[in-house]
């Protein structure tokens, strides 16, 4: 059916008002969505933004569809519809057979059709774009064609009003967001806060993860568990994604007794598809993590001192020996670079550069550290000599989450090395999020909090000579697992 101009004006101009409300981004582009698939007899619509690396498309707004098409996976942005970013419309007459649709099969069962996708711009460039879905099969007239390009238009503002205002609120992410640079244009890609955090705690791990550059994406698939008469009966969301390293996480701050029906959940999500890599965290693995950077309820606890020792001074020298002769062998004759990061890493890399046979030079790096103050992770010292074409060996004191590694690795890389390997003495393995190849490991370490022999808490024990485990005290206020 053909409309008049006339409801595509009043639509419009519901529309603009919105957009001027003061209503928040989520309600305004719910508002939008829903008087777009209205004016245009559609069933759904869907607003999303591009992510600041233009990679993903984030969900901002939507009107009709089911929580299972919204979260049926991360929508890359070069797949999904790559004529949008060429700031170009895209129609499509039938979506469960088209190629450029990245989940047919959830199309099909939500019986979705035809879609019109028209690019939210920004100084000629797509920030984002807005889709329109309908059951039947159906062409979209011209008419149809200019109000979405208008609707477009006015989600452009709507987004530079909503980056304005978070950052008037001090938002700490969207600012970080904003220093991050666009790799691949030199328009601003909105930096809007991409999600409504369901709890405190996601938002504080969000942060963690922009310090360290860590592309993620909130909530954005479904996982069907349980079926019951052909329809699923049971669905599970984890929390976050981390496209670059393929990893789901799912956090949690329940108590125990919940934890067991989350991990339950897991379990069965492992099974169903095993080749997703899924991690939880709960709430005592969170806030060890936090209190490492002297943040959250641990990192205020009063410190008690050294519980018991770990590795004593004698058993370091032996196992560092081990390893300077492992490497020495692999490297035979060729020169060697080590690299350390400050300054867990001085006393390591002091006795193991003794025991090397072959010749070495030593660089140094430091990295700042997480502040929860909105900032991204910085070199605040960078390598005092060119490391291209050389053999490079990264020594650390310890991997714990590998967000540190992982960032250093992916810098030094960037320098062309002949051959970048990585020795560390101590690998906490049960606390990995980014899983990276270790090349020489001293110790495998308990998921305790380890001090001395160049490890810190909050600036003391570096001197211990022996690797200590902090008094429980530290974790008082933790519930028990
Ligand atoms: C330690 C260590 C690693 C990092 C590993 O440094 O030296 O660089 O933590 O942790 P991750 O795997 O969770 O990223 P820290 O931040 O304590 O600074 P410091 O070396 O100055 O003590």
């Amino acid at each position: 059916m053909v409309r008049s101009s006339g409801s595509y004006y009043s639509a419009l101009k519901r529309i603009t008002r919105a957009a001027n409300s003061a209503y928040g981004l989520r309600k305004t582009c719910n508002f939008i969505a829903k008087n777009s698939a209205r004016a245009m007899k559609a069933n759904g619509c869907r607003i999303l933004s591009l992510n600041p690396r233009r990679e993903y498309l984030i969900s901002v707004g939507t009107y009709g569809l089911s929580d299972l098409y919204l979260k049926k996976g991360p929508l890359d942005a070069r797949r999904s519809l790559p004529d949008i970013l060429e700031g170009k419309a895209v129609y499509i007459a039938d979506a469960t057979r088209d190629d450029r649709v990245q989940h047919p099969e959830v199309a099909l069962e939500q019986g979705i059709s035809s879609i019109l996708g028209v690019p939210i711009l920004r100084m000629g460039e797509a920030i984002g774009e807005i889709r329109i879905y309908a059951r039947e099969r159906r062409q979209f007239s011209e008419a149809e064609r200019n109000f979405l390009f208008s609707v477009a238009d006015v989600c452009s503002v709507v987004f530079e009003r909503a980056e304005l205002q978070q950052s008037l609120d001090g938002d700490r992410e969207a600012r970080a967001r904003q220093r991050r640079p666009s790799p691949v244009s030199a328009v601003p890609v909105p930096t809007l806060r991409p999600a409504t955090f369901a709890h405190p705690s996601e938002e504080d791990f969000a942060r963690l993860l922009d310090f360290y550059c860590i592309e993620w994406l909130y909530e954005p698939r479904s996982f069907a568990l349980r079926w019951e008469g052909g329809k699923i009966a049971e669905m599970f969301t984890p929390d976050f994604y981390l496209p670059e390293l393929d990893i789901y996480v799912e956090l949690t701050t329940l108590k125990q007794n919940l934890i067991t029906e989350k991990n339950r959940k897991l379990r069965q999500l492992r099974e169903l598809y095993p080749e997703v890599n899924v991690r939880l965290l709960t709430k005592s693995d969170f806030h060890k993590l936090l209190a490492k950077y002297g943040y959250g309820p641990l990192g205020e606890a009063k410190v008690e001192g050294v519980d018991r020792v770990l590795y004593s001074h004698a058993q370091i020298q032996r196992r560092v020996r081990t390893l300077a002769r492992r490497i020495s062998r692999d490297y035979g004759d060729e020169r060697l670079v080590l690299i350390g990061v400050l300054k867990g890493v001085l006393c390591f890399m002091a006795d193991l550069m003794q025991h090397l046979s072959l010749p070495v030079t030593v660089d140094f790096m430091a990295v700042s550290h997480y502040g929860g103050d909105g900032q991204v992770v910085r070199i605040t010292r960078d390598l005092d000599s060119s490391i291209a074409g050389k053999h490079v060996l990264m020594v650390e004191d310890i991997v714990d989450t590998g967000m540190t590694l992982n960032y250093i690795l992916g810098h030094l890389s960037a320098h062309n090395p002949a051959s970048l390997r990585v020795c560390t003495l101590l690998d906490k393995r049960a606390r990995r999020l980014l899983d990276l190849p270790l090349d020489y490991v001293g110790f495998e370490i308990p998921d305790e909090f380890v001090v001395g022999y160049g490890l810190d808490y909050k600036g003391e024990y570096r001197n211990l000579p022996f690797i200590g485990v902090l008094k429980p005290g530290l974790v008082k206020n933790e519930e028990p697992r």
